[in-house]
């Protein structure tokens, strides 16, 4: 009952999403209620002794009292027990958490400021929302694009780092089907706060089908790009004229813009394109040159999808 990690989840933890989440749960509650028995221990005792023995008379003295073997071995030994009971029970459950278990399902995520894309080995990629299916083994392998971001699902009790020039890894298995949110927790600029993503654990023959989809099957153009603008670019850009880390949409296609290096240019096909593969060039005056490149993330399809949905919002 005491460590009962149901109602200890309900009460101020997440849900208990992956299989370890339970485990992390139960040694995180030995670790808070451990931590309110010494508090209470400490303070209360300094409380009553302070009251016990305060000097009543003028020519009250304090014993000479040097050391006491057994009393000082005690408040040695029992936390020594405790913090070994705590470091043993600590690196079974991180070895639940590390080691990834031979045959896991892979899936690649990628960071970049600020969004996650997910790619899999049947070709198939997203944006924003992960797909995985449920009750068996998932294997991240992370990097970035550009600077350090963190993968993190508190719901799976986990996370892992995502750092460019390098790939790391962490996995879950999640038995249950759901949405899981997704934070950086790496704080990676401006749009740090809006990188957030979801994890749907399907049922596996539905996972199957997913992968199995064309993402754009029967859409024109300008829902492609309406598809691709929600996941990859709401946290930096809106569809209407309010400024977000970069500028709002509306009404781009065909104006004039203004650039930090003092040059200008009508927004046209060849401008939005540019914008989207080199940033960098043109900076829009009042704004950072903090975008990261899409070069050779986007199908063809995706990129005009894009063009013709900015067009498309006047
Ligand atoms: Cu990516 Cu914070």
């Amino acid at each position: 009952m005491f460590f009962g990690t149901k109602a200890f989840a309900g009460s101020f933890m997440p849900i208990q999403g992956s299989t370890f989440a339970a485990s992390v749960d139960s040694l995180y509650k030995f670790l808070v209620y451990a931590s309110l028995i010494s508090c209470a221990l400490v303070i209360g005792g300094m409380i009553f002794f302070a009251i016990k023995y305060r000097r009543k008379t003028n020519d009250d003295k304090t014993a000479y009292i040097t050391h006491n073997s057994t009393l000082e071995f005690i408040w040695s030994f029992v936390p020594f027990v405790i913090f070994m009971i705590v470091f043993g029970w600590s690196w079974y459950v991180y070895l639940q958490i590390r080691v990834v278990p031979k045959g896991a399902f892979e899936i690649n995520v990628v960071g970049q400021k600020w969004n996650w894309d997910f790619i899999y080995k049947s070709g198939r990629k997203s944006s924003g929302e992960m797909y995985a299916p449920a009750g068996e083994p998932i294997k991240l392998i992370l990097s970035s694009r550009d600077v350090i971001h963190s993968f993190y699902i508190p719901a799976f009790r986990n996370k892992q780092d995502a750092v460019p020039g390098m790939y790391t890894q962490m996995w879950f298995n999640a038995p249950k089907p759901g949405s899981y949110q997704v934070f950086c927790t790496e704080y990676c600029g401006e749009g740090h706060s809006s990188m957030l993503a979801k994890i749907h654990v399907l049922p596996k023959d539905k996972f199957e089908e997913w992968l199995r989809n064309d993402p754009y099957k029967g859409m024109n153009l300008v829902q492609v790009g309406l598809k691709l603008f929600d996941s990859r670019c709401t946290a930096c850009h809106s569809v209407s004229e309010e400024n977000k880390v970069g500028p709002g949409f509306k009404g781009l296609f065909g104006k004039k813009r203004d650039f930090a290096d003092g040059t200008s240019l009508l927004a046209d096909e060849n401008y939005i394109r540019e914008s989207m593969m080199m940033p960098a060039k043109k900076v829009v005056k009042g704004f950072s040159n903090v975008m990261t490149s899409f070069q050779g993330q986007l199908s063809e399809q995706e990129v005009l999808g894009v063009i013709e949905y900015i067009k498309s919002l006047q």
